[in-house]
């Protein structure tokens, strides 16, 4: 089934409704062949209505652009849950069941070649991954039609800069799948 941008935009499935300001849906061309699923919307993104745009986002596309050779626009950029989380805490078990047929049906929509979980929850929910960041990024998983992996989220690279040159690794990974036929 296709997005539904209306009933997602007055969604009202999960208690994040009440403290939002912006459902922040995705952005992107869907036709993407590179596919980043981060966690859940920041004050940046609530406020601007678009995943990424913070501090987080900046490093993110510097990173990309430098390793894989893809601008923003050329990537397809949603979040697990489409609304902040107070606090910016991690988003309960009970917000991501409810946001996820929002995700599906995203999901639906696109056929990438690459998708890219970035940080744990979205490993979890996009990959299905148990295992701990430091034991998956990076390994590249069957998803569908497409390649599944996942790396760190840009805002832990933040905190803990070792953590880029990791980021850049996967993301080199992420460039030989693009590139391989
Ligand atoms: N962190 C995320 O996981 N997603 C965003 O859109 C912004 C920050």
């Amino acid at each position: 089934m296709a997005l539904d941008v209306a009933a997602l935009s007055a969604c009202t499935r999960c208690r994040l409704c009440e403290t939002r300001q912006r459902v922040v849906i995705g952005t992107g061309p869907h036709d993407a062949k590179l596919l980043l699923v981060g966690e859940a919307p920041g004050r940046d993104e609530d406020e601007g209505g678009a995943p990424f745009i913070g501090r987080s986002g900046q490093l993110l596309f510097r990173l990309i652009d430098e390793e894989v050779g893809l601008s923003r626009a050329e990537c397809y950029v949603t979040n697990t849950v489409k609304c902040r989380p107070p606090g910016n805490r991690v988003p309960a078990r009970d917000e991501l069941d409810a946001c996820r047929p929002w995700l599906e049906q995203q999901l639906g929509d696109l056929a990438p070649r690459v998708t890219l979980a970035l940080g744990l929850t979205a490993a979890r929910e996009v990959l299905g991954a148990t295992l701990p960041m430091g034991r998956i990024h990076g390994r590249a998983r069957h998803l569908g039609d497409a390649t599944g992996l996942a790396t760190y989220h840009p805002a832990a690279a933040l905190r803990d800069p070792a953590l880029l040159d990791v980021m850049r690794a996967d993301l080199g990974v992420v460039r030989a799948l693009l590139g391989s036929p």
